[in-house]
């Protein structure tokens, strides 16, 4: 790939020191555009990938932070270099706070702006590569560190490509440990408030009464205890958004609340009279199935409704078996580094026993089961059938066959297969090369070939 010169953005007024600055860029290797006003600069930002803006804060005709906020918009990565008089530097840090990236007095000193651009463009560069190996790591495996490539996961991560741009309300129903969770957060991380906060709620984990002062926030004196004034998650989450998990489990004055905020976006704090307006875009999980208990009376049909805008059902690892072995890599990769270890991987024994188990915690429990694992293990080793826990060791080996699973070689399905059946003739070869419509001396051959014991 070629690469182009980065382009710098100026923007300030005509002068000496401005042409000085310009030709001093040109200079350093730049592609340079200049901007003397801002109706200018917001034309060019609106036709221009800009790599770096280095603008004047305050002069006439020309806002610098509300430039700053556009050409942010445009190039989330754009690089921000503010140039201000002595006097304006507490608006320069706000500036920085904004999401400037430094800013410099004048008179400038054209060196230390050289160092500054230099830094800030490899800055941006490895930003930029992040989110190329971020994009790669995705195309390999899945989306945002959901790991899976059977269909059914191609269809999850369809699902939540496509929905991560909008403010649509989605209801992620699935069993405990199928990532859900982790569902909620590659839709915000997908979406376009990924800047903004995430944030969460587990109802389950809290008292009924607790559930609706955290999310709708309380005033003072709105029950006993309520010393001073709170903000709700909601209110927390503005701009970003709310993943509330475990939904089945707000209570029916809640649910009430929670659905003329979906209705009207607007929701009142405990106690509290103001009517308060947030933009945030509503996640929801359960693991129960929320439709029955709408047809028991136990959840509102109504909200169910507007939760259910966009349904994401995340199946249970038992049925996407395939995903194992991709699950299986990253786990050890995870917790071999986190454990300091060199585990160098499983045995197809280990491996047979994963794909026959039933997961019912799903890959929670699968990622739980090979951290356990890792552990315990010794130093490069590779573990075995002794290494995993009580419950999988013992479980009886399939009698319909055994798993294939992608990784293999041929080599290793033919070694595979001959195994089995020699197994299952207790040993007897010709009975083996018969089921296997080989020629005995085929089989013999074979078993040297694999060293089959
Ligand atoms: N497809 C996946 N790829 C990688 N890791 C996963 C995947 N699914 C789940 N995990 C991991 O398994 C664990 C459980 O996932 P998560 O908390 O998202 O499940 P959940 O569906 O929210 O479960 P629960 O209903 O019990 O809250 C987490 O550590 C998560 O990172
Ligand atoms: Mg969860």
């Amino acid at each position: 790939m070629e690469l182009s010169l980065p382009k710098v953005l100026v923007v300030d007024a005509r002068s000496r020191a401005t042409s000085d600055l310009l030709l001093f860029l040109k200079d350093c290797g730049y592609e340079v555009l200049w901007a003397a006003d801002g109706e200018t600069a917001y034309n060019i930002l609106d036709n221009e990938i800009i790599d770096v803006l280095i603008a004047e804060l305050h002069v006439h005709r020309i806002n610098g932070m509300r430039l700053l906020q556009v050409a942010r918009k445009r190039n989330p990565e754009v690089c921000v270099v503010m140039i201000t008089a002595d006097a304006d530097v507490e608006l320069a840090t706000e500036a920085m706070r904004e999401g400037a990236y430094d800013f410099q007095t004048k008179p400038l000193n054209l060196s230390k702006l050289k160092v500054v651009i230099e830094r800030a463009v490899s800055h941006q560069k490895l930003v930029l590569e992040m989110h190329d190996l971020y994009q790669r790591i995705d195309e390999r495996y899945g989306l945002s560190g959901i790991i899976g490539s059977t269909p059914k996961m191609v269809q999850v991560y369809n699902k939540i490509r496509e929905i991560a741009p909008t403010r649509t309300t989605v209801l992620l129903i699935g069993k405990t440990g199928t990532g859900k969770a982790l569902a909620a957060s590659a839709i915000h991380a997908n979406s376009p408030r990924r800047d903004c906060p995430f944030v969460k709620l587990n109802c389950a984990a809290l008292a009924e009464s607790v559930i609706e002062s955290e999310l709708f926030g309380h005033e003072r004196g709105a029950f006993t205890g309520a010393h001073r004034t709170r903000k709700g998650r909601f209110e927390i989450a503005d701009g970003g958004t709310l993943f509330i998990d475990e939904v089945s489990e707000i209570s029916p004055s809640t649910q009430v609340k929670l659905l003329r905020f979906l209705e009207e976006r607007q929701l009142e704090r405990l106690g509290g009279n103001d009517t308060i307006e947030v933009d945030v875009r509503l996640i929801a999980a359960t693991n129960r199935d929320l439709k029955e208990l709408v047809d028991e009376g136990k959840f509102r049909e109504d909200l169910y409704y507007r939760l259910a805008v966009v349904l994401i059902e995340i199946p249970d690892l038992r049925e996407r078996k395939q995903d194992i072995p991709l699950l299986v890599q990253a786990f050890l990769d995870e917790f071999n580094k986190a454990h300091n270890k060199s585990v160098k991987g499983v045995s197809r024994g280990v491996m047979d026993a994963f794909m026959t188990y039933d997961w019912p915690g799903n890959v929670r429990e699968l990622r739980n089961c090979i951290e356990g694992m890792i552990a315990f293990a010794r130093p490069n080793s590779v573990l075995g059938v002794s290494d995993l826990p009580p419950h999988l060791r013992e479980q009886k080996p399939s009698t319909d066959g055994f798993y294939v699973h992608v990784g293999m070689t041929m080599q290793d399905v033919e070694k595979a297969i001959i195994e089995e059946t020699l197994q299952s003739t207790g040993h007897n070869k010709e009975k083996t090369a018969e089921m296997l419509q080989i020629g005995l001396r085929t089989l013999y051959r074979k078993i040297k070939e694999y060293q089959i014991e």
